[in-house]
């Protein structure tokens, strides 16, 4: 299935597509690094938020060998607001409707951690930015080895705003989380690896064959048992040991009584 979007004014330069278990997101615009803009988040929400119940692997990856060079810039040039989605025209509105407008841009990114389905983003080249924050709103990424990460949102006076910073502190650490996004520095795969930012590090050749073999794993199992799993460790955090001991044994039930049919 490939999903176009005929109501968006502008291309979204992202490919949808779904095979059996398996969506992909492909982040399609090369010759500006898969540069982010509204119309493409709109196009991946919409997407995301109406896959089948039979999709339980969404893989998220960008065009001629980047994932993202971030929100695309033309969007904060003062010097181009009649640009689609212009967020200098934007300005024009009140902090209220600004925040809530970033509120849409924000869907996507929350999409993303839907524990209906695991996402993977695979990381060629690098992430900056926006393109980070589309990486950590992935349940899992794995990255070539020469790939590197960037948050680079405070060195242009700006915040990571697309729910990405509470994805970055879970998986890195409060203080490594506030180092690297101050620092708005790049992260090469290695040390990603090292620090839990990437699942896996391998050559950028064997990209394909390592998503090939992960995507297999996570779907050898029975879906339901992976989704309620998958939503426990996501809320995890956000509760008490009793909260947590409480969802555990609930979800248990329910599994017990499909697999041993009482
Ligand atoms: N937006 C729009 N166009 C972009 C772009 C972006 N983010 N990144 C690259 N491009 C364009 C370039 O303008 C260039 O276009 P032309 O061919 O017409 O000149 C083309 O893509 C190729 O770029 P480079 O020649 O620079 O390619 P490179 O491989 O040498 O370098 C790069 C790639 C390191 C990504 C460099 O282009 C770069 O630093 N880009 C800007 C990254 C950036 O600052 N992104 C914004 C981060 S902040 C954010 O996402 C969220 C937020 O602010 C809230």
């Amino acid at each position: 299935m490939n999903t176009n979007q005929p109501d968006s004014a502008v291309d979204p330069g992202v490919g949808l597509s779904v095979d059996g278990a398996v969506a992909t997101v492909l982040l399609d615009r090369p010759d500006v690094r898969n540069a982010q803009h509204p119309a493409m988040w709109a196009a991946i929400a919409g997407f995301l938020e109406s896959l089948p119940d039979e999709v339980r692997v969404v893989v998220v990856r960008g065009a001629g060998g980047t994932f993202s060079a971030g929100l695309d810039l033309s969007l904060v040039d003062p010097g181009q607001t009649e640009v689609e989605g212009s967020l200098v025209a934007t300005l024009a509105r009140s902090d209220q409707e600004v925040v809530d407008l970033i509120g849409e841009y924000q869907r996507p990114f929350v999409a993303l951690a839907d524990p209906r389905f695991i996402s993977i983003a695979v990381v060629d080249g690098y992430a900056i930015g926006a393109g980070f924050q589309l990486a950590l709103a992935c349940d899992l990424r794995i990255m070539a080895e020469d790939a590197w990460v960037c948050m680079k949102e405070p060195a242009l006076g700006l915040v990571p705003d697309l729910a990405g910073t509470k994805p970055l502190v879970e998986a890195v650490g409060y203080s490594r989380a506030l180092e690297i996004c101050a620092t708005a520095r790049k992260v090469g795969a290695e040390e990603a690896g090292r620090i839990g930012l990437a699942q896996s590090v391998v050559p950028r050749a064997q990209l394909d064959s390592t998503l090939a073999d992960l995507v297999a794993s996570l779907v050898a199992h029975d879906a339901t048992a992976v989704r309620r799993t998958h939503e426990l460790l996501a809320a995890a955090s956000g509760r008490s040991l009793d909260e947590q001991r409480l969802a555990e044994r609930t979800a248990q039930v329910g599994r017990l009584r499909a697999v041993l049919g009482r």
